[in-house]
């Protein structure tokens, strides 16, 4: 496992993964591969800059992907189009980035026997209602709502397929909604920081009733360590903490901390087909591999991605900017 292909490590989980690799496993030889779209920043990779190789290029690309697989132990496949309101806007890139470059992976680590980790989304199961305490297990039959969650659920799918026709060493695992430093604005926790922070009002989607599970990226990203070191060949392992929230709450939480009256934002149309809620059964990454989140006060690990953003902010303005544009020039449609 000397020699990690890291696949979008410019990008929010994949360049904190690549930061905490180098910390704590400095004997592994990373080079990462990322297009560098708006979602991904070379900055990202300053701190480690030197102890990594860089490649940018397309996971869409195969005779790139096949060269750098070629000379790889391990791929840990983060790479992905992530926001679902732009798969709504224009599913294609999401096709092509999340469905043909995990493809090419998958041929690429099937021709030489090379181990893939598939980074995936709880968002595949589509939504659980509000008003049971029901929570996605691996077993959950896949349901996706939108583009985004579609092209996911098809490349693991994809993985699967190749893990039994092919008998190619891959492990999934399907995590719930990620906060942290580095995550792009267009995010609903990033967008309301600095939204507060440039003097913006939040805009909370319907009624802001939906329930998303929300853990911290390092969690996630010692979850994803584990499942390389001690992870099954061939299964799945489902990774959240626990800390379920409304978007009101989270919100209200944002102000508060952030000193602001608590009903200090707006309330927009709703995205269309906008899943209510996610929640995750962890059970089996804690019992098998021992994983516990160290985030376990999602109030504070806010309040520490706040003062991340607050010291950082050259990091997003120009981001904030055109971020802010592209959502005012693609509202929701209006039959939603
Ligand atoms: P992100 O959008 O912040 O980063 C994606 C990275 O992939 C960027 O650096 C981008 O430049 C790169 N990329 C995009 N298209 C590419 C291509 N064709 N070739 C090479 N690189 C390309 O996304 P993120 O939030 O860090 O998500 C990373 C992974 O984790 C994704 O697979 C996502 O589905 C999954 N995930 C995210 C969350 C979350 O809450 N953010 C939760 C669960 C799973
Ligand atoms: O569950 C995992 C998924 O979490 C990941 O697979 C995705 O890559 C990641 O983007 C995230 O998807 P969501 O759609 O849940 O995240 P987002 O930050 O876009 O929105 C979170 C919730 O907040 C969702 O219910 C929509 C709502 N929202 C979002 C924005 C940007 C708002 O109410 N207002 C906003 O401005």
């Amino acid at each position: 496992m000397d020699r990690i292909l890291v696949t979008g490590g410019a990008g929010f989980i994949g360049a904190n993964f690549v930061q905490s690799s180098v910390r704590r496993l400095p004997h592994q030889r990373i080079t990462v591969l990322d297009a560098l779209t708006y979602a991904g920043d070379r900055r990202n990779l300053s701190p480690v800059a030197d102890d990594i190789e860089f490649v940018e290029g397309d996971v869409a690309d195969p005779e790139l992907v096949d060269r750098l697989v070629k000379q790889s132990d391990t791929v840990v496949h983060f790479a992905a189009e992530s926001h679902v309101d732009n798969s709504i806007g224009d599913p294609a890139p999401f096709i092509r980035t999340n469905v043909v470059g995990t493809f090419n992976l998958l041929e690429a680590v099937r021709r030489y026997d090379v181990r893939l980790h598939h980074i995936s989304t709880d968002e595949v199961f589509g939504a659980l209602s509000l008003d049971t305490d029901t929570r996605f297990t691996e077993e959950t039959r896949y349901d996706p709502s939108s583009p985004y969650s579609a092209t996911k659920a098809s490349s693991d799918h994809l993985v699967r397929a190749w893990t039994r026709s092919y008998g190619i060493a891959a492990t999934i695992s399907n995590c719930a909604n990620n906060y942290g430093p580095y995550q792009h604005v267009e995010k609903l926790i990033p967008r309301h920081i600095t939204s507060v922070l440039t003097g913006i009002r939040p805009k909370v989607y319907g009624a802001g009733a939906n329930v998303r599970e929300w853990t911290h990226v390092d969690d996630h990203n010692a979850a994803v360590q584990l499942i390389l070191q001690n992870g099954r060949l061939g299964d799945t392992y489902l990774i959240g903490s626990g800390q379920e929230r409304s978007n009101k709450q989270v919100t209200e939480t944002i102000l508060r901390l952030l000193h602001q009256p608590p009903d200090a934002y707006d309330l927009v149309p709703d995205r269309p087909g906008h899943d209510l809620r996610y929640a995750t059964n962890s059970h089996k990454l804690r019992t098998d591999l021992g994983w516990t989140p160290q985030y376990d006060d999602f109030e504070s690990g806010l309040a520490n991605t706040i003062t991340w953003y607050r010291e950082n902010r050259s990091w997003w303005q120009t981001a904030k900017l055109t971020t802010e544009a592209r959502y005012a020039a693609n509202p929701p449609p209006a039959n939603s």
